[in-house]
């Protein structure tokens, strides 16, 4: 165990299965008094249209401005390190990977929009002739460009938010955009611009449930705060077919690790940074979290949680 400052092991495991602790219901205590109106639980979207129903949905994660102003470091952000050892990692094709693989032609064009390190279009290459990567994260699209050019696919990087980028960037075969919705209130415009993208197939993956929902516990115990459980990928579904679009659906969980962090330390310092507190706490958070911590093949992560791949049909000439 290399961190001689936190107590204890994250639940040992397997090369091939996952062996995860269950935490127990002393860590879900509270640590200290709550105040009352943090313990107010969100009450769902109420608004009629699936459009503004995920957008209310996404809005209520809004987090308190006095956590805000009291965190050392912004909360949001994805780390590169984690993206790329993401898209490192070798996996079992999942059924993103099929439903891509099966609409793109031999040398054909993807395009993978919030692309991080490449984890859902890197592994096209060996079919494709060209993939294009947008995202908003210049460390991310070095670290796209680098796989890319080890895959030997040539690539373009477009740095910019989608839909915005839309406009800069060329159509593909095949438009991939992996677990990058949940950011996204607008949901229409962005799944659009997608769809006018794609000559083939636009297959978008994401969680079954809001990506940091998992830390929902870590927000009461450390600051008493009851943490939203909506949007889900069943509200994202009901936009997409609001929007007259037809797609089809897969629900799976993920069979291997797709990657972690490679200390327990830095797995630490980000659920730390996710939930606004101070390196300070780093012991405790440790020891909110180790007994769900997943060990594999020297990465460390919390439990991979159930995915869902969506797929339709794109309208680009
Ligand atoms: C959770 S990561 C997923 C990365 C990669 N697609 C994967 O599956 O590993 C989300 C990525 O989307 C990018 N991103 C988020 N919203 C975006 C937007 N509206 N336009 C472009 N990139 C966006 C972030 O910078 C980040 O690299």
């Amino acid at each position: 165990m290399p961190t001689p400052a936190f107590r204890g092991r994250p639940a040992p495991n397997g090369n091939t299965r996952h062996r995860v602790a269950r935490g127990s219901a002393r860590n879900l205590r509270p640590r200290r008094a709550v105040r009352a109106d943090r313990r107010k639980r969100y009450a769902g979207p109420v608004s009629a249209d699936a459009a503004t129903a995920w957008r209310d949905a996404l809005d209520s994660w809004a987090i308190p401005q006095e956590i805000l102003d009291a965190a050392p470091e912004s909360p949001w952000g994805c780390p590169v390190e984690l993206f790329a050892r993401r898209a490192d990692t070798p996996r079992e094709p999942t059924p993103t990977d099929l439903r891509a693989k099966e609409a793109l032609p031999d040398g054909g064009t993807v395009l993978d929009v919030g692309c991080g390190a490449g984890a859902a279009s890197i592994g096209l290459a060996a079919l494709a002739s060209h993939v294009t990567g947008v995202d908003g994260s210049a460390g991310m699209l070095d670290a796209f460009r680098e796989r890319a050019g080890a895959a030997g696919v040539a690539a373009t990087t477009i740095e910019g938010m989608w839909p915005d980028a839309a406009r800069r960037t060329p159509s593909a075969d095949v438009v991939v955009c992996s677990h990058v919705v949940y950011n996204v209130p607008d949901a229409p415009p962005f799944a659009r611009a997608l769809t006018n993208h794609a000559r083939r197939r636009v297959v978008v993956e994401l969680m079954s449930v809001h990506p940091v929902s998992n830390l929902n516990d870590l927000w009461l115990r450390f600051h008493g705060l009851r943490r939203p459980t909506e949007p889900t990928a069943d509200d994202y579904a009901a936009v997409v077919r609001e929007m007259g679009i037809e797609a089809s659906r897969a629900d799976w969980v993920v069979r291997d690790w797709h990657g972690g962090f490679s200390r327990p330390e830095d797995l630490v310092a980000f659920v730390r940074r996710r939930i606004c507190l101070t390196p300070d706490r780093d012991p405790e958070v440790w020891e909110a979290i180790r007994e769900r911590v997943v060990e594999r093949d020297g990465t460390f992560g919390l439990p991979p949680r159930p995915n869902v791949t969506l797929w339709w049909q794109g309208t680009a000439d």
